[in-house]
């Protein structure tokens, strides 16, 4: 397969998870939380699927298309690890979504990073939250749901957060 054809199916199985995951939330309100801004692509997709939701961001940095830059107010900008804690404790557990995207494809990184946030993003996770997420997460009380056809496991992990009770 050349790399425009892996490029072009990486793309594709995201977009196919980002479309199944906005319409798995549509019957339960709250916001969306998208980590991980990059280049704006995969916010722009948000907010174009979901119109009517708020959607805050997560960024070391700023390097996204002009036009796909949050406002101040939906914008954490700083290391997710630090920027999590100050976002619980200003927006509650509100999360209907919450879309992870920051992986940097160093493994034992990416591992580390998403053992540190889990807990973090559990206690802003509505009941019946889903977590899309390119990482995948040991975190109790979230469990793994089915990929769209045509996405390969192991690219995207998806998940529903316990709707009984809070897990944490
Ligand atoms: C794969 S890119 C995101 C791509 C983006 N979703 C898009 O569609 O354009 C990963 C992003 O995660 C951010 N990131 C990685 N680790 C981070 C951390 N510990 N704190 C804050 N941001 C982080 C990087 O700065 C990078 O912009």
């Amino acid at each position: 397969m050349s790399r425009l054809d892996s490029f072009i199916r990486r793309m594709s199985a995201q977009r196919a998870c980002l479309d199944a995951v906005t319409r798995e939330i549509a019957t339960l309100p709250g916001i969306v939380l998208e980590l991980g801004l990059g280049n704006g692509r995969t916010f722009d997709h948000l907010r174009e699927r979901l119109p009517d939701r708020e959607i805050f961001v997560f960024d070391r940095r700023i390097a996204a298309h002009p036009d796909c830059i949050p406002d101040k107010a939906h914008m954490f900008l700083g290391d997710i690890r630090e920027q999590l804690p100050l976002a619980a404790a200003r927006l509650g557990r509100r999360a209907a979504l919450i879309h992870c995207d920051m992986g940097s494809g160093r493994a034992a990184e990416d591992d580390a990073l998403a053992t540190e946030i889990a807990p973090l993003l559990q206690a802003m996770a509505l009941p019946g939250c889903v977590v899309l997420s390119d990482q995948a997460f040991q975190q109790p009380g979230w469990h793994a749901e089915g990929l769209p056809d045509g996405v390969s496991p192991g690219r995207y992990f998806i998940y529903r957060v316990e709707s009984r009770g809070n897990a944490d």
